[in-house]
């Protein structure tokens, strides 16, 4: 069950310029959340800005929570200015998060476009627990927007990395990249289970790359939100079962449930 909570941030880093790591105390939202869920975050102490900020949970401690946000408006920006020891208020863990098969044995690929490695991260984490082989593209605009790559790599996955101007790893898409992998280790299409995060346009060229194949894939979608609790219908997307919200009916969809034109 979601619940709103006054936290108190236990840190806010600046991990490159104008992204940020945040650690909150809140053992009970810890205790309930999966990877894959967001925090619905009152970034002003006043009412302004008005709407509350969807933030992927990043990483689940035990009695804490961490995002990982970019700077990207009034909201983020306040956000970014909050000091240990001050008071934040939450809502979470809300949306629905990534299905982890309880048993281990498949392959794992954790296809991540720019700040989608913020939900991927709580996920490799899971499936370390389980035993899972775990291969984690990360795309990156260049070099200096790579993130949490040493972190997939402490948590054993194997580490691709593809920035759209070749200063790291290869010059391609994090999708090409993953398709690449895939054929070049010959693995059977069922011992394969995919997911991905990142912006619409990353997500539609997955679709695209997927039509046809039995792959398990599933992806957590970013729109923008206004109530973030499934009330105000202000973020559905288009699915096979009709239009759905991505704050309450996901945002982890079943890549094939997801209509992409
Ligand atoms: Fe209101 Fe999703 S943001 S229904």
């Amino acid at each position: 069950m979601p619940q709103h909570i006054i936290t108190k941030v236990i840190y806010n880093k600046e991990l490159k310029k104008g992204c940020f790591r945040m650690a909150v105390e809140a053992p009970s939202i810890a205790k309930e959340a999966k990877p894959g869920q967001f925090l619905h975050i009152r970034c002003g102490n006043s009412g302004d800005p008005l709407l509350r900020r969807p933030v992927s949970i990043h990483k689940i401690g035990k009695k804490s929570v961490e995002i990982l946000y970019n700077v990207v408006g009034k909201g983020t920006d306040i956000l970014s200015k909050k000091k240990a020891g001050e008071p934040l208020d939450i809502i979470g863990p809300l949306g629905n998060g990534f299905t982890v098969p309880k048993k281990s044995g498949s392959v794992k690929i954790l296809v991540a476009g720019g700040m989608g490695v913020a939900p991927l991260l709580g996920l490799a984490e899971e499936l370390k627990k389980g035993k899972n082989k775990s291969i984690a593209v990360l795309g990156a605009k260049t070099k200096n927007h790579i993130l949490c790559g040493k972190e997939f790599k402490k948590l054993g996955a194997e580490v691709h990395i593809a920035t759209e101007d070749g200063s790291s790893g290869k010059k391609c898409l994090a999708t090409d990249l993953a398709r690449e992998i895939i054929r070049s280790k010959k693995y059977k299409w069922h011992e394969i289970c995919i997911y991905a995060a990142g912006p619409i346009g990353m997500i539609k060229v997955l679709c695209k790359l997927m039509e046809g194949c039995s792959l398990e894939s599933q992806v957590s979608l970013e729109e923008k939100m206004a109530c973030g609790l499934g009330a105000c219908l202000g973020c559905v997307v288009d699915t096979q079962a009709g239009y759905k919200r991505v704050c309450k009916d996901g945002p982890v969809f079943r890549l094939c449930d997801v209509i992409c034109e």
